[in-house]
């Protein structure tokens, strides 16, 4: 919902001494296995809050200011969570000092790769998909792959909030096989990537299962999804959450809710025990609230967890003890928590009044882009560039399934198993969108009423 529109480890022996006397070990690398989260060989639930003090309209980064982040990750720890998500980040940027700090306090970062000026916009997919955007992605996965505590990155955001922008999804495919094979091809450790899909009932499962079809290459890692359903009073099965998980039970990769939480003041969480129960934790993977800062102006917006005071001080909200409350009295089931190992990958949904996709195609990674596999991406942009989003269409049609398994290679050698796009412009071109720009700008506006939104 938000509006994205919206040390170095070279540990000399002496510091590997003092780091082996300091209270914390670093966190352990979260992996996917089977439809979970792993800490090592412990079952990770993401017990969490969506994080970006001062929200869309200024869209800072938090972790690049020590004075910022050292003031909410003293909230954070009282709060008892494990993970944030933010938004937007400055990927020209250092983030040494915060993201240290967060792994001092037990916290990971699951983070977007887009920002305000680099991202697919959904009224034009086709031209905002280009080397100019990519190469500002794959900057930011240079910038943070190196942390042991980034989570997992977020590909792409409500992109698709309603059935005509249904259409974007073969893009929010492609930038997600896309960063997975810059990570492969660059030698990173295997970082989940995936999308966070809107609150929207008339096609999250077939979103759902469009991203979890196809050749490897192709699907995501995880699907995360926000979910306002639940407003106190409410139960597992008035909030639709039983029926979702039913839904959702033979889903094969790790589901979260990357936002939840009533859009309300004064909430009761409620849904925190429920969330974290045995009745959900095969399926899901726990959650992210819905937001640490109050960003509204209104009364009815005003439902974040603490208000920013100063730069150096912020004052808690009763969201704030509520939810700390509510999630210390949510322990995590014991064991595997009813994980599945070895569920098949979804079946690709195929084109219905409520999912607007022709086919499995994707569109082919534009060669300009393909070239940061092999030569690496090199400085991001921030958020100060010119941004990508009108730079055109430079995809040079529709590329072969498998053609974004990576080879592993490094800046060593050639960088691509790939045939992709050798002139089949079958399947994919820019949808006609003279209409739904138009329902796209009243959606745009809707939600920012909200209180969020998208990428613009
Ligand atoms: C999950 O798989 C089982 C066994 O194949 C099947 O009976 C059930 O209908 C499936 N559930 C959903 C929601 O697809």
């Amino acid at each position: 919902m938000k509006t994205a529109t919206s040390l170095a480890l070279a540990i000399s022996a002496t510091t590997a001494l003092a780091t082996s006397l300091a209270p914390r070990a670093t966190l352990p690398r979260v992996t996917v296995r089977g439809n979970a989260f792993w800490a090592g060989s412990e079952r990770f639930y993401i017990r969490g809050v969506d994080y970006q003090p001062g929200g869309a309209s200024d869209a800072a980064d938090p972790l690049a200011d020590t004075t910022v982040c050292t003031r909410d990750i003293a909230e954070f720890k009282k709060l008892g969570i494990n993970t944030v998500r933010i938004y937007t980040i400055d990927n020209s940027k250092n983030h040494d000092a915060c993201m240290k700090a967060l792994a001092d306090a037990g916290i990971y970062l699951a983070l977007d790769v887009n920002t305000p000026k680099y991202s697919i916009r959904r009224d034009k997919p086709a031209q905002s998909y280009n080397s100019v955007y990519l190469q500002n992605v794959f900057a930011t996965v240079d910038e943070f792959q190196k942390y042991d505590n980034l989570l997992l990155f977020f590909s792409g955001n409500e992109l698709i909030n309603n059935i005509p922008t249904s259409n974007t999804a073969p893009y929010i495919k492609a930038v997600t096989r896309d960063i997975k094979q810059y990570i492969g091809n660059r030698n990173y450790r295997k970082i989940p990537v995936g999308y966070s899909a809107a609150d929207i009932d008339d096609n999250r499962l077939e979103t759902a299962h469009y991203l979890n079809c196809g050749t490897d290459d192709e699907r995501s890692d995880f699907f995360g999804f926000n979910d306002y359903s639940w407003c106190d009073p409410s139960s597992y099965k008035e909030s639709s959450w039983e029926q979702k998980v039913k839904d959702l039970g033979n889903y094969s990769i790790p589901i979260f809710l990357s936002e939840y939480g009533c859009i309300k003041p004064d909430r009761k969480f409620g849904e925190v025990s429920t969330l974290y129960s045995s009745q959900m934790s095969p399926v899901y993977s726990g959650g992210l609230v819905y937001e640490y800062t109050v960003e509204g102006d209104t009364d009815q917006q005003k439902y974040g967890l603490v208000k920013l005071d100063s730069k150096a001080s912020v004052s808690e909200q009763p969201d704030f003890a509520a939810f700390g409350t509510a999630l210390k009295g949510a322990a995590t089931p014991s064991g595997d928590g009813g994980y599945k190992s070895n569920l098949p990958p979804s079946e690709c949904p195929g084109r219905s009044t409520t999912f607007l996709v022709d086919g499995n195609g994707l569109p082919a990674i534009p060669p300009k882009a393909k070239a940061f596999f092999k030569d690496g991406a090199g400085q991001g942009v921030g958020l100060t560039g010119t941004g990508s989003q009108d730079v055109g269409s430079e995809s040079p049609g529709t590329a072969t399934q498998g053609s974004g398994a990576s080879t592993g290679t490094g800046s060593a050698g050639s960088a691509s198993t790939g045939s992709d796009g050798e002139g089949a412009a079958s399947g994919l071109r820019a949808p006609a969108f003279s209409v739904a720009s138009v329902v796209c700008g009243l959606v745009v506006v809707v939600s920012s009423v909200l209180g969020g939104a998208i990428i613009l």
